[in-house]
């Protein structure tokens, strides 16, 4: 594998994203990238170029001039901050994406990485077992920006041959690095809150489902992904991957079998709204078929990690 960068590297997926990379090929080779000031120090064993994906030509520049094969595009507002500013959303998830597919399309990039997101679906979609074609309205920003992104990944992989990879992540959960402003986070912080306080208020009602999944899956995917043959691919706009679907209350009681004390409170506020949107589950049978994708870790595995890791 030539030289990668993370641009993005700083947040929960870049964190575990760059470490795996480090660990599975050669470290120099795998540069961490963010407009924070610092790397997080789980990643400072590595390359880290502080670089804001809103400047075209510093991107252009050290891409270019570094010889970057492949890129992993992860800067980006999440479901619950976008909706607070969604000019600003709308510009830094497009604008930068168009950077990077424009580098490849002039032959700079080998091949790209972007994420997408379940909250490319919206209120008319059918919820249980989403499938990978089906109506498309999503009604957050968030969405909006996921949808167009990846109707222009497929235009510039079918126009011009540009190899660019997608999954629709579900809500991923982790204990490495803190999520960044999503609708899912309550399931991270869920976790904390049990182990610190033995009490969480929840933001989202008790029965509200939600695809979720652990964060080692979500990076062994987007690896399996990276690296499966291009002639096996059938979508250049996302993979669906499905994950493990359960509802806030269905999380607390697989925590209570190992902190029995714990208690949960609901509260619902706007993201309400949001998760009630989105697909309870999803069907990632292209996935399976195209390369070779297996979950890993169901809720009861998920949980002891979690709450063996988090102190
Ligand atoms: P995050 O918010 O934790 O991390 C994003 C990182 O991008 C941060 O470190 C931030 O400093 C950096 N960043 C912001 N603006 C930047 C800029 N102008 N230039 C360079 N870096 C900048 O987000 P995440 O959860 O790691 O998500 C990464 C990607 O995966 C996003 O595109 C997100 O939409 C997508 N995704 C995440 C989830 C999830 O549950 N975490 C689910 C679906 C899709
Ligand atoms: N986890 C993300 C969010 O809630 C979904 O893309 O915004």
């Amino acid at each position: 594998m030539g030289k990668t960068i993370i641009i993005g590297a700083g947040g929960q997926i870049g964190t575990e994203l760059t470490l795996a990379l480090r660990n599975q090929y050669t470290k120099d080779q795998i540069i961490a990238a963010d407009i924070k000031d610092n790397a997080p120090e789980l990643i400072q064993d590595g390359p880290y170029i502080q670089l804001d994906i809103l400047n075209r030509e510093a991107v252009r520049s050290y891409i270019i001039d570094n010889q970057i094969e492949t890129v992993y595009l992860l800067a980006a507002l999440l479901s619950a901050t976008a909706e607070k500013n969604p000019d600003f959303a709308w510009k830094l998830n497009m604008e930068g994406l168009f950077t990077i597919l424009d580098l490849a399309k002039e032959g700079h990039v080998k091949k790209i990485f972007w994420p997408s997101s379940i909250a490319v679906f919206g209120p008319t979609t059918p919820a249980d077992n989403t499938p990978q074609h089906t109506v498309m309205e999503p009604s957050t920003v968030y969405g909006i920006s996921k949808q167009a992104g990846e109707r222009w990944c497929e235009y510039y992989y079918n126009k011009f041959g540009v190899d660019v990879r997608s999954i629709r992540y579900p809500g991923l959960i982790s204990y490495k690095s803190p999520p960044g402003g999503g609708t899912t986070d309550y399931a991270v912080d869920i976790f904390y809150k049990a182990k610190a306080t033995g009490k969480f208020t929840c933001f989202l009602s008790k029965d509200t489902a939600l695809p979720m999944m652990f964060m080692d899956d979500a990076i062994r995917a987007t690896i399996q992904l990276m690296d499966a043959p291009a002639d096996r691919l059938r979508i250049r706009s996302a993979y669906n991957l499905g994950g493990i679907s359960f509802t806030p209350e269905e999380i607390a009681s697989s925590i209570k079998k190992h902190l029995p004390a714990f208690e949960i409170t609901y509260e619902p506020d706007f993201r309400q709204a949001i998760a009630d949107s989105w697909p309870n589950s999803i069907d990632d049978s292209y996935a399976q078929q195209d390369w070779d994708w297996k979950l890993g870790f169901d809720m009861e595995r998920m949980t002891r990690e979690m709450l063996e890791n988090i102190h």
